[in-house]
């Protein structure tokens, strides 16, 4: 199992949400969140020097799938979620060891 997050532009949710519709998995997470790239948010020019003055708003999409699910869905991801300009956002994938599911007890991809 791998953990999936994406942070991408707000305004693309509903697509990259639309692209995943037929693909089969199971939960999804969704948070809003502030945070800066490379660029560090939107920067302001002062006495030459160069200031974050804001973290922009993001939203983070987590999934836990199976890992012969992670390829298909993150490529739905970056072609949904991407507008070629800066600040379409970033996905990281890290392995997940369990999952459990409260109601039944199932567990690890059982319980997906
Ligand atoms: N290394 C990182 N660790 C954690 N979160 C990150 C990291 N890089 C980006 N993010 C998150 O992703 C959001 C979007 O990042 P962004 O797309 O601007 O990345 P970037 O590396 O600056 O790429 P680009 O040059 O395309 O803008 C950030 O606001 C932040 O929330
Ligand atoms: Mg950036």
């Amino acid at each position: 199992m791998q953990k999936i997050v994406a942070i991408i532009r707000p305004d693309r949710l509903q697509v990259v949400k639309k692209a995943l519709e037929d693909l089969d998995h199971a939960g999804m997470t969704l948070t809003e969140v502030r945070g800066h790239g490379v660029q560090r948010g939107i920067t302001e020019q002062w006495r030459g020097q160069t200031f974050p003055v804001e973290y922009l708003t993001k939203v983070k999409v987590e999934m836990v799938v199976r890992d012969e699910d992670v390829e298909p869905i993150v490529s739905r991801i970056v072609e949904a979620a991407r507008s070629g300009e800066v600040g379409d956002g970033k996905i990281f994938i890290a392995p997940v060891t369990s999952a459990i599911r409260i109601r039944t007890g199932e567990r690890d991809e059982a319980a997906l």
